[in-house]
């Protein structure tokens, strides 16, 4: 039997021990274990965060669209470490102020009469809720979201996500059905045309569909943004064929389109909304499931069968709590629609620059950047099964001199993703933007002759 040391890892000279330490005890997520690197972080401050090596970055992904709040809320921070002091843990059926506070919070922030939540600890912990509690409600069992999605990692959640990631955990769960997306600039649908085609997926399922589950605006999947009718469309479908609609907020909710939630943009209030990340800011894991009043009334006397250890975790609802006051007092929603549209004129600028950059689109701080090798033709240099694949396309070396440039920028398959903290002034989207100009020579040189 060979020992622990004779099996381990490769060395990578370029890694501090830290850094090796981590490559060699820690799964690194989504990954080719031989192809892991991780970075240390040292200190992070505001929009920016430094590295081991002493390379100061502005955060232009939010991490991974989650750090809505920046690195420096003390709001926050405050909140957690007084509930770990005056108590990290009780069971859920006990209750504490914040977790009760957030609730009556999260009733307000929402739109329309969403009511109840349920609280987990993770965006994919929101999805599988709804997706139970859809299916309980209604009494029916197929879901249909859209294949260029995310929705989570566990079963019930990678069989919803429509992403190439799916394919490794096929078959999933039964009864999760696939629909095209509105992605004008990589379908060959019109967007309109996709919703016809669900249109037509729900009369031929005849009705036997719980719930149509999508992100309003594509995050990971690269920052699709429907035109302004299909939503408040595709509600009407839904409730046509007597199904739900699930928006999952996880990435495009707390102010990141510079609204409360991206539903917002659309006038639209889904019958169930999940919630993560920005919901409190990063600064703790936690998920959260919020329903409507009907649905919530139906489990007054239907047994609701769902729950964890953690469901309520007191330090995570007072960092939600803290971090929903923290977006009020300091207007930051606003602040994101403003700065946002700055944004969005800057990235313009770069499409105009760079041969390379073959559209940007996106609404507030929730932006992409799609890059292409031939400009006419919309031929990606990132193609889906990259997602799964070993080695790196031009996308990734596009951000990673990015980052030798100053700014940390999060890509998916054919898009660089632009979703910083909502805290983030004018001035440092010059800063970012001049990193991205400068990476983005990087494509222009890799184009197709
Ligand atoms: C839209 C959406 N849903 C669900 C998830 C899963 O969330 P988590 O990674 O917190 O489990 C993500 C994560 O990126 C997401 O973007």
């Amino acid at each position: 039997m060979s020992s622990k040391k004779e099996t381990a890892i490769e060395q990578d000279d370029n890694l501090n021990e830290i850094e090796s330490l981590d490559r060699e005890f820690v799964f690194g997520t989504w990954s080719y274990q031989s192809e892991v690197s991780p970075t240390q972080i040292v200190r992070a401050e505001g929009v920016r965060f430094t590295d081991a090596a002493g390379n100061e970055c502005i955060d232009l992904s939010g991490q991974l669209m989650c750090s809505n709040l920046g690195h420096s809320a003390e709001a926050v921070a405050e909140a957690i470490a007084s509930q770990a002091r005056e108590g990290a843990y009780f069971a859920p059926g006990f209750t504490t102020e914040a977790r009760a506070r957030l609730g009556e919070k999260l009733a307000e922030v929402t739109p329309g009469n969403l009511s109840k939540t349920f609280f987990s600890t993770s965006g994919t912990e929101a999805v599988e809720a709804a997706i139970k509690i859809a299916r309980f409600y209604t009494g029916k069992q197929k879901i249909v979201s859209r294949y260029r999605s995310y929705h989570g990692a566990t079963y019930g959640s990678i069989s919803a996500t429509g992403d190439p990631r799916r394919l490794m955990a096929e078959p999933g769960i039964p009864g999760m059905i696939k629909a095209p997306d509105p992605y004008a600039y990589g379908s060959t649908l019109e967007p309109m045309q996709s919703l016809d085609y669900i249109e037509e997926m729900l009369m031929l399922e005849g009705d036997t569909v719980a719930a149509i589950l999508v992100e309003p605006i594509v995050g990971s999947n690269g920052i699709l943004v429907p035109p302004d009718e299909y939503l408040p469309r595709l509600k009407e479908l839904a409730h046509e064929h007597g199904a739900l609609l699930i928006c999952d907020e996880v990435m495009s909710g707390f102010g990141r389109t510079g609204e409360w939630f991206g539903c917002d943009v659309f006038d639209v209030t889904p019958d169930i909304v999940t919630m993560a990340k920005g919901l409190t800011g990063a600064y703790a894991p936690l998920g959260a499931t919020i329903v409507t009043d009907e649905i919530a009334a139906h489990f007054e006397d239907e047994m609701f069968c769902h729950g964890h250890t953690y469901s309520g975790h007191p330090v995570a609802v007072a960092a939600g709590l803290a971090a929903i006051e923290a977006y009020q007092e300091d207007d930051l929603i606003d602040h994101a629609r403003e700065v946002g549209s700055y944004l969005g004129e800057r990235l313009v600028e770069l499409e105009t620059d760079h041969p390379s950059v073959g559209d940007t689109r996106g609404v507030g701080l929730f932006r992409g950047i799609e890059l292409t090798k031939r400009k006419d033709e919309r031929e990606p240099f990132g193609r889906r099964e990259h997602k799964i694949s070993k080695g790196s396309t031009t996308v990734d070396e596009v951000a990673a001199e990015a980052y030798e440039q100053g700014a940390y920028v999060a890509n998916m398959i054919n898009t660089l993703i632009i979703a910083p903290p909502l805290t983030i002034t004018e001035a440092e989207i010059d800063e970012a933007v001049d990193a991205l100009d400068a990476a983005l020579d990087v494509s222009d040189a890799a184009m197709d002759a």
